[in-house]
């Protein structure tokens, strides 16, 4: 492990273009639940059931008093940890350029990362499904469920859920990104969740390097990955930057 994190900080140092690709496993030291695995918000509820748009419009109540308003008080509490902050100290010091995120908690963003793609959206901000407004999560009140605009519109958190479009923004730029950069740092992903999985599949084929940093396998690991750091997110994090001399 000691000569993989001295590789994986030379090979960040000697690239010209690092670009990150998070998921879930990178705010699980927050204290935020990821997807799928042990603990794993899908081992309770069936995401079809609770994350796709037409079961949010068949039951907007339903989706909301489980998978949002639970998320709410998840999310409102955690704080970024150490692979948030190494990331943003990768580009503050001009060793990554930019974040692709699955996530929707904005922990890169709070721990001072400035260039996040935000692939699914994002938890901080609800939208009304009548007038288009957006309102901070922050500032909606839970007392009325589903919580509504003040045009009476019902509000939606601003996420993709399944069946949904990426904003096609973050989809053009993480596909470009993904194209251009020599060295791609995979973390706390599954991989299994498409199109975001294949930003490190076009990053390969387009002559990246591709780093993984997981708990355990994944569907890149020994194929898409040149090579993989198993561990904590953090940890493996501090080690690199600290071989880095950062
Ligand atoms: P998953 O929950 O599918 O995967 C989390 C990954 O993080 C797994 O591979 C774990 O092994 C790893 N992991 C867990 N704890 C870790 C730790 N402390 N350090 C490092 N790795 C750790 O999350 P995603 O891949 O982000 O989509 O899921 C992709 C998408 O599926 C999500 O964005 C969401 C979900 O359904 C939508 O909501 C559209």
């Amino acid at each position: 492990m000691d000569e993989m994190i001295q590789k994986a900080a030379r090979d960040i140092k000697n690239a010209r273009s690092v670009v990150a690709l998070t998921g879930a496993g990178v705010s699980v030291e927050s204290g935020i639940p990821p997807f799928r695995g042990k603990g794993g918000l899908w081992e309770k509820f069936d995401p079809m059931e609770i994350a796709h748009i037409d079961s949010f419009l068949a039951n907007p109540e339903k989706v909301w008093r489980i998978l949002v308003a639970e998320m709410k008080g998840i999310i409102d509490k955690a704080k970024p940890n150490d692979l948030h902050k190494g990331m943003a100290k990768l580009e503050e010091t001009g060793n990554l350029s930019s974040i692709i995120t699955q996530n929707v908690d904005g922990l890169h963003q709070a721990a001072g990362s400035k260039d996040v793609i935000e692939f699914h959206g994002t938890f901080a901000m609800q939208r009304c499904m009548e007038c288009n407004k957006s309102i901070p999560t922050s500032e909606v009140s839970l007392e009325v469920i589903p919580p509504r605009c003040s045009c009476g519109g019902m509000l939606r958190p601003d996420c993709v859920f399944f069946g949904e479009m990426i904003p096609t923004d973050a989809l053009w730029r993480s596909r470009d990104l993904s194209e251009q950069c020599d060295l791609m740092l995979v973390a706390g992903t599954s991989a299994v969740v498409e199109p975001a999985a294949s930003m490190a599949r076009i990053a390969k084929s387009s002559g990246a390097v591709v780093v993984e940093i997981n708990m355990e396998r994944t569907p890149l690991t020994g194929r898409v990955a040149d090579y993989s750091l198993f561990g904590g997110a953090g940890m493996t994090m501090n080690r690199i930057l600290a071989e880095m001399g950062l």
